[in-house]
């Protein structure tokens, strides 16, 4: 493994894994390829911008030339496919580009990583493919019933990884991660989006009854799991990737408003989701077999998460104030109109 090829790299959890990779592994060449959809941000990738083994090139998954291209200019030995749409709220709103990217685009990375002869191609996935569970935690084995357009996407992304491992016998890793948080998430999902609109004393659109429940993950420890897996997982593997945190919508909502000195009276109940998911958990026994283990505690890096936000309005602001203010109409004004009636 010399020449990793990161897609999505510009976006969430795919920057911070540039970012750890190229802090923790000396001798590789982090190749992002990223689209610059909305949620990709060269803001997340400036601290590297000048680092001799990272190089950026725009282009879009899907497109097969293009990343034929790509690689064969950097000898590409390794895949890590971050790249999807990834905001399920939007994949209700118009699924379309979740297929195209999600399932697609992952089959055009299986398919020249193929030709190429690639060592490794590892696949970011999500706890969302299994659906929902209202007890006991989900284990590798368990079926996918994913619920949402974009959970449906990655599942379809997913299986195609396990056919070129079944058929072809290429090598290949999955991980499934639960949901993540820290800096530089786009302020569409729900911890970013609560943060910079109670620091703006704006409504908090809490979906439904708030008893959903979420198991969270600091980013960091999502760079480090997929890392781990990538080179410890065995292949055709597939790993549970979770932060053992599980909580309820409405209680990290409150401890986000404390860390703010916001006042509770910000949460304005809105409509729920549709199809919204009631509890993701996940058993992580294999990928800790393995030897993997988060290091960050919930509560602290939450602190460090709030704290990230305040004091990086530059990275924020712009985003809010662009592409954002429609889809944010489209998802929210008529809920928030509605609320409490
Ligand atoms: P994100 O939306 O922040 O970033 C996605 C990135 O992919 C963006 O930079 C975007 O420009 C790029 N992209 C989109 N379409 C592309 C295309 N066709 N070609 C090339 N680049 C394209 O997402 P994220 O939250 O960082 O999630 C990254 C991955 O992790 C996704 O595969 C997601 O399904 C998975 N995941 C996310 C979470 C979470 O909580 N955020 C949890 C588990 C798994
Ligand atoms: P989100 O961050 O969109 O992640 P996911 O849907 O992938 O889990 O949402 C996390 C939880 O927060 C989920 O239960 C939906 C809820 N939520 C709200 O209550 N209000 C919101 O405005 C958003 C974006 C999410």
């Amino acid at each position: 493994m010399k020449n990793i090829l990161v897609t999505g790299g510009a976006g969430f959890i795919g920057a911070n894994f540039v970012h750890y990779m190229l802090n923790n592994y000396p001798d590789y060449k982090i190749v992002v390829i990223d689209k610059l959809t909305y949620a990709g941000n060269m803001d997340n990738l400036k601290e590297v911008a000048d680092n001799p083994r990272y190089a950026f090139y725009q282009g879009d998954i899907a497109d097969r030339a293009r990343v034929e291209e790509i690689f064969d200019a950097e000898n590409i030995d390794t895949v890590v496919n971050f790249a999807a749409e990834s905001h399920v709220d939007r994949s209700i709103l118009t699924p379309d580009a979740f297929i195209m990217t999600d399932v697609v685009g992952t089959y055009v990375l299986l398919e020249v990583g193929r030709q190429r002869g690639i060592e490794r191609f590892h696949q970011v996935s999500t706890d969302e493919v299994y659906g929902t569970i209202d007890e006991g935690s989900f284990k590798e084995g368990d079926p996918l019933e994913p619920n949402s357009p974009y959970s449906a996407a990655k599942a379809g992304g997913e299986l195609q990884v396990r056919a070129y491992n079944e058929t072809y016998g290429m090598d290949t890793v999955v991980s499934r991660g639960s949901n993540t948080f820290g800096p530089y998430q786009y302020p569409e999902k729900v911890m970013p989006l609560f943060i910079t609109n109670a620091i703006d004393d704006l409504p908090l659109p809490l979906y439904g009854d708030g008893k959903q429940v979420r198991d969270w993950l600091y980013v960091e420890d999502h760079a480090s799991g997929i890392a781990h897996i990538l080179h410890h997982g065995e292949s055709g593997g597939i790993y549970n990737l979770g932060g053992g945190n599980e909580r309820y919508n409405i209680d990290v909502t409150h401890q986000m408003l404390e860390h703010l000195d916001k006042p509770r009276s910000l949460i304005t109940p809105v409509e729920d989701r549709a199809g919204h998911d009631r509890r993701y958990s996940l058993d992580c026994s294999n990928l800790h077999a393995i030897g993997w283990k988060p290091a960050y505690e919930f509560e602290s890096a939450l602190e460090k998460t709030v704290k990230w936000y305040v004091d990086n309005e530059w990275w924020w602001r712009p985003i809010k104030s662009g592409e954002f203010k429609d889809f944010y109409e489209r998802q929210y004004a008529e809920r928030l109109k509605n609320a409490g009636k």
